[in-house]
């Protein structure tokens, strides 16, 4: 897309049409990008008319790699994934299914495997160096009961991103390095994925929200993510944001009761 004859610099959000992936998408937008969102639901709201949807499952590879082959065709610039299967709710393993396991799997992990195979050449082609930006959790350090399938998911994903940033350096690519990224939430965040799984009536008056993640995002944008490579990120309800290693993140886990008679 050109605005003014120029070229538009271009991002991709997987899983962009709600929560923190919203709010980077919205962000990015904010800065110029040309933002593509992939999702099951049509981002709506306001914001959404700037931002191109393409309908993907991610528990649907073949879906998933036309998607993607389609917003790779031109080199990218930032790229989040941000997407999340979290399950019916918090449940212990032994009432846990084998199907939600691989739900979460499909989308927490398979879809982020799928993702950067792709983005991360179409980074890599672009004429400033890009940033990939991964949706993370306090559960990767914590674990927490009745979440087994959440917290293993998640945390293989941010093995693997940590694995990806390790062999990303500008030596083993031969140009300027791209940036790989890490970011959670110090807290709970108030999202459509979130409340599926709260009561009626449940206060959410200590819940981020996703716009925390806004001024990350668009710093992200506007440098590419220089200095931050490899970084876990730490995003408070200001907006503001540490490495994690400063300081342990706060564990989101409560005790989970026995759906059925051991
Ligand atoms: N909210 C929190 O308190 C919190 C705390 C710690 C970490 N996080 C992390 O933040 C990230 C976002 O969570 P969120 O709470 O913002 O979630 P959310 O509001 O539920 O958004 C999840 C996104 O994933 C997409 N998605 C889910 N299943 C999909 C599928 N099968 N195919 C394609 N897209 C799919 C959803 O789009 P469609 O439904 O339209 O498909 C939506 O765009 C996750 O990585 C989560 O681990 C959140």
């Amino acid at each position: 897309m050109t605005v003014n004859g120029r070229n538009r610099h271009r991002a991709l959000v997987v899983g962009g049409s709600t929560g923190i992936g919203r709010g980077v998408a919205d962000a990015w937008a904010d800065t110029g990008l040309d933002v593509m969102v992939l999702s099951r639901s049509e981002p709506v709201g306001a914001g959404a008319d700037r931002l191109r949807w393409v309908a993907t499952d991610l528990t649907d590879p073949a879906q998933v790699t036309e998607s993607l082959t389609a917003a790779v065709d031109e080199p990218l610039h930032a790229v989040c994934y941000s997407a999340v299967h979290y399950g019916d709710g918090r449940a212990l393993f032994k009432d846990s299914t084998e199907a939600e396991w691989r739900r979460q799997i499909d989308v927490n992990l398979h879809g982020l495997w799928l993702t950067l195979s792709q983005a991360l050449p179409a980074l890599r082609r672009a004429d400033s160096p890009g940033v990939f930006l991964g949706i993370s959790s306090e559960v990767v350090y914590n674990a927490g009961p009745g979440r087994s399938g959440y917290a293993a998911s998640k945390a293989a994903a941010a093995a693997l991103l940590d694995s990806l940033a390790q062999e990303e350096t500008a030596e083993a690519s031969g140009t300027e390095a791209l940036s790989i990224v890490q970011a959670l939430p110090a807290g709970m965040v108030d999202t459509p994925g979130i409340r599926r799984r709260r009561p009626q009536g449940f206060d959410y008056s200590t819940y981020m929200g996703p716009a925390s993640f806004a001024p990350l995002a668009r710093e992200l944008a506007a440098t590419g993510g220089a200095g931050l490579h490899g970084a876990h990120l730490v995003v408070d309800d200001a907006g503001a944001w540490y490495p994690a290693r400063e300081k342990m993140p706060r564990s989101q886990s409560r005790k989970v009761s026995s759906r059925t008679a051991s």
